[in-house]
């Protein structure tokens, strides 16, 4: 029997909680199977009087209840499956609860679990009604004391804090007690129980305060955490310097888990992080890790302030956390990295994720208004979009009012739980704008499709821009607003010089014109030759934009724009258009030539750096070519795709040789912007390269592999030998194992490789990786390794003509909702999109998602995604 679809919860029904929580005292006796927790809340009314007592519960097993000292019998509770309630309480009182869980078997992963032998925590969003009777939800906010005992076997007791006590009691087991003096909802709740080794250092904050800096690994690898430790302490200044955030607490610390549903967690003084996020040294780690960890430390101490100090009210305000944390911590990167770099890769992650959810049947605005459930929502629109939002609201009311916006903010909410409205109107006041029409972005989803029309008249040197916008419907919302979308604006000569204008009579090389409501024209004026349009410089709003400039203007923009996002930019449309001519039967062989020939100059442009140009060497993947072309012809484009691969490898064969040979790193390797930018241009030329098989290459890639003095380079030699195939991938390939087997985070990578291989017998082989002695699909990390990747980054394969790769992803889907429902969700997404394929596949993608919504006894996440999906 299907489960029947639950209801809604819906914004509009919001309504402030009958009961506060002023202070929390929880218990805990640790044990695996058997673990007690007893709780004593210190509850005050908030709402009507009378009103009974409701709290919010999963999975646990009462033993007691007690209201003001006084035992509860039986009838003077009411249990159910989720709540507990209790008639006829006091104004304000002191409830004392007391039961029992069991942390080893829970695989969902939330709540208090069991990873590597250690007890752990997972709270948001609603894993803290797994642990004990509480009003789960953010607008409760309150002090916690937590006592911990357990057996020696779990040496380190951690929670939220300051430390206040440790020792041993009567029974001879350990205990610790900790003390959070700021209130917080019980998401952020956290507990950490077990042997960990501590990599320990500390941080002067600007006013002088000393902070012990904590992170801790498994035994044995604290050397592994150096460079997140580094990347904490800059992170710790860097919100001093452009935010003027200072940390509160004597102790900040981060412990590394193996077993997580997500990247990392933000509780209080105590975060927690997949392993893989934390974890890294040269001989394990690729550049793209160290990038990942420095961003994910840096979003959640950045979280300290924009999510701890300053909570959501409900679920329905989630991007007031996170999208103004990612906000952050791209600026961060931004300057830790280089900001044209930085931006194009947060981008290109924005349309391969955000852009497709919009198209799909998952679409949802920035700030959704109903759903089944939370878990489902920390999406890239909530997120990525969500940052977007705030980019462009600083580009509209400048810096230093939105600087002095946030201040506000800060100051006003710390504290709180509070809203998005109430973070706009801070930047509304500040700045003396009206932002209503600005407020949309937060309801309405989809991506707006901006068109540019521009006039130029020779004689009179005005150029007329036009910009008009239409936004096409989603699920669930037919007709859309125009929003007022910030274009940032350049013009280039034909030489692709910068070529100066006058806007209302100042001269000026670049402008920010607003397109507000449906149409917006400007005139700029002294343009004195032909100009080339730069528009949406730096990607100034996650629209898409089409504009009436000629085909050549493109090669004048990627050969010298001086907007280094549009620059690439340029590049990537002429790529995706010859890709999409062929993959539809029209190939343009003079383009393709063309195109060679101007990436070979960029290749060879000394000014622009490494980083950049392995950005631009990378074609558009095959899955934004499919978004770019509904409905998708995989294998085309596959094909295709495959074609200009091999016209770049046969016309720059000479300067991708060179920029192989001359980019090698011969000293100590250092996991800087730079190097790794050289790194990846090195690797971007080798994969280029293995376009085109042969002895030749395979023997360039096998040198590679074997000369390997990092991850970086190893991965990027073994993915050239992937793409060539063969004996000697396979034997790199054994290699590999033999020498990381016992590296867990090492073999997630083995494994996701094997999943990426275009080679037609790949599902074969990534089926039969599901039952290799090192897979176990209740590890996360390992089961996104195979699977996830194979569903996302495999699109050739994925998406065979017989359905093949569908089934097993519904298989795999089917498995894991039986222990990990969270995990189980987020993989329906490559089949939900099934509307955007050739009408066969489609029909075979929804003919899986038809045959999960059919089994019995899934999970609410399931069902919600699957059916929204079908709708
Ligand atoms: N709040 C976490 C973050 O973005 C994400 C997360 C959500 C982690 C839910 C676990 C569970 O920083
Ligand atoms: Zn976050």
């Amino acid at each position: 029997m299907r489960t029947e679809t639950p209801a809604p919860i819906r914004l509009t029904d919001y309504r402030p909680p009958a009961f506060l929580v002023d202070e929390v005292h929880l218990d805990f006796d640790l044990k695996p199977e058997a673990t007690r927790v007893k709780a004593r809340l210190t509850l005050r009314r908030n709402g009507e009087t009378g009103a009974p007592l409701r709290l919010d519960g999963e999975r646990l097993k009462t033993l007691s209840v007690a209201v003001d000292g006084r035992a509860l019998a039986a009838g003077e509770f009411t249990e159910e499956a989720h709540s507990l309630t209790i008639p006829g309480v006091p104004d304000a009182f002191v409830l004392e609860t007391e039961v029992e869980i069991n942390p080893a078997a829970n695989k969902a992963l939330e709540g208090l679990y069991m990873s590597g032998g250690r007890f752990c925590t997972q709270c948001e969003a609603e894993g803290f009604r797994t642990i004990t009777w509480y009003p789960d939800r953010p607008d409760v906010l309150a002090r916690f004391t937590v006592r911990m005992t357990a057996d020696d076997s779990w040496p380190r007791l951690l929670s939220n804090g300051n430390l206040v006590e440790t020792g041993r009691g009567t029974d001879g087991r350990r205990y610790a007690v900790w003390n959070d003096p700021f209130p917080k909802p019980c998401y952020l709740f956290a507990l950490v129980a077990g042997e960990l080794d501590e990599l320990a250092d500390s941080f002067v904050t600007a006013s002088g305060r000393k902070v012990e800096l904590k992170v801790f690994v498994d035994p044995g690898m604290s050397a592994r955490a150096a460079y997140a430790m580094d990347a904490l302490k800059r992170s710790m200044r860097w919100d001093e310097e452009a935010f003027g955030r200072e940390y509160d607490l004597d102790l900040f610390m981060i412990v590394a888990v193996r077993d997580f549903n997500f990247g990392a967690m933000e509780n209080k003084g105590l975060n927690i992080f997949n392993s893989s996020l934390l974890l890294a040294d040269p001989e394990t780690a690729t550049d793209l890790d160290y990038e990942r960890i420095e961003s994910v430390v840096a979003h959640e101490y950045f979280h300290n302030w924009t999510g701890n100090r300053i909570t959501c009210r409900d679920w329905f305000q989630l991007c007031l956390k996170e999208g103004l944390t990612v906000f952050r911590d791209q600026a961060f990167s931004a300057d830790m990295r280089g900001e044209a770099v930085q931006r194009i890769k947060d981008v290109k992650a924005l349309r391969a994720r955000q852009f497709a959810e919009d198209q799909g049947p998952l679409a949802h605005p920035v700030r959704p208004s109903s759903y089944l459930k939370i878990d489902n929502f920390y999406t890239a629109t909530i997120y990525e979009k969500g940052a977007e939002v705030i980019r462009m609201l600083k580009a509209l009311i400048g810096a230093q009012a939105f600087r002095k916006g946030m201040d506000l903010y800060f100051e006003r909410w710390d504290g709180h739980a509070t809203t998005v409205e109430a973070f706009i109107a801070c930047f509304a006041e500040v700045s003396g704008r009206d932002l209503s029409a600005f407020f949309a972005w937060y309801e309405q989803a989809g991506t707006p499709r901006v068109r540019l029309a521009s006039r130029w008249t020779p004689e009179t040197g005005e150029l007329e821009i036009t910009l008009t916008q239409r936004t096409p419907a989603t699920p669930g919302q037919a007709d859309k607003r125009a929003l007022p979308v910030p274009v940032r604006l350049g013009l280039l000569d034909a030489e692709g010089r910068t070529l100066a204008f006058e806007l209302d009579g100042e001269a000026a090389d670049e402008t920010l014109v607003v397109l507000e409501g449906e149409e917006t024209r400007v005139t700029l004026t002294g343009v004195t030759s032909r100009p080339v349009v730069s528009a949406l410089r730096g990607f100034s709003a996650p629209v898409e934009l089409s504009s009436d400039a000629r085909p050549g203007d493109r090669y004048v923009q990627l050969a010298g724009d001086a907007d280094l996002f549009n620059r690439w930019e340029a590049g990537q449309e002429v790529a995706r258009d010859l890709i999409l001519a062929r993959a539809g039967g029209a190939p343009d062989e003079v383009g393709e030539e063309r195109f060679a020939e101007a990436m070979g100059r960029a290749l060879n442009d000394q000014a622009s750096e490494p980083a950049f140009k392995a950005l631009l060497l990378a074609l558009p993947t095959e899955s934004d070519l499919a978004v770019a072309s509904p409905p998708a012809d995989p294998a085309a484009i596959h094909a295709a795709r495959q074609a200009l691969r091999l016209r770049l490898a046969v016309h720059l064969e000479d300067t991708l040789k060179r920029l192989h040979l001359g980019l090698q790193d011969g000293g100590e390797f250092s996991p800087d912007a730079a190097s790794a930018g050289r790194r990846a241009l090195r690797n971007a030329a080798l994969e280029a390269l293995a376009a085109r098989p042969g002895a030749e290459v395979t023997a360039l890639a096998e040198g590679h592999y074997r000369a390997a003095s990092n991850m970086t380079d190893a991965m990027g030699g073994l993915n050239a030998l992937m793409l060539l195939g063969g004996g000697a991938f396979t034997s790199a390939l054994e290699d590999f194992r033999a020498r990381w087997k016992d590296e867990p985070l090492v073999m997630d990578k083995w494994f996701a490789l094997q999943a990426r291989d275009p080679s037609p017998d790949a599902l074969d082989k990534v089926a039969a990786l599901t039952a290799h002695p090192d897979f176990d699909a209740r590890v996360p990390n390992r089961l996104r390794a195979l699977v996830a990747t194979f569903a996302s980054a495999n699109p050739a394969r994925f998406h065979a003509e017989d359905g093949s790769g569908y089934r097993f992803l519904a298989d795999q889907i089917l498995a894991v909702d039986r222990f990990n429902p969270m995990t189980a969700a987020r993989l329906v997404e490559p089949l939900g999109s099934w509307r955007r394929y050739r009408p066969d596949l489609g029909a075979r993608m929804k003919a899986e998602l038809e045959r999960i919504a059919a089994a019995p006894d899934l999970s609410r996440n399931v069902v919600e995604l699957v059916s929204r999906a079908l709708e």
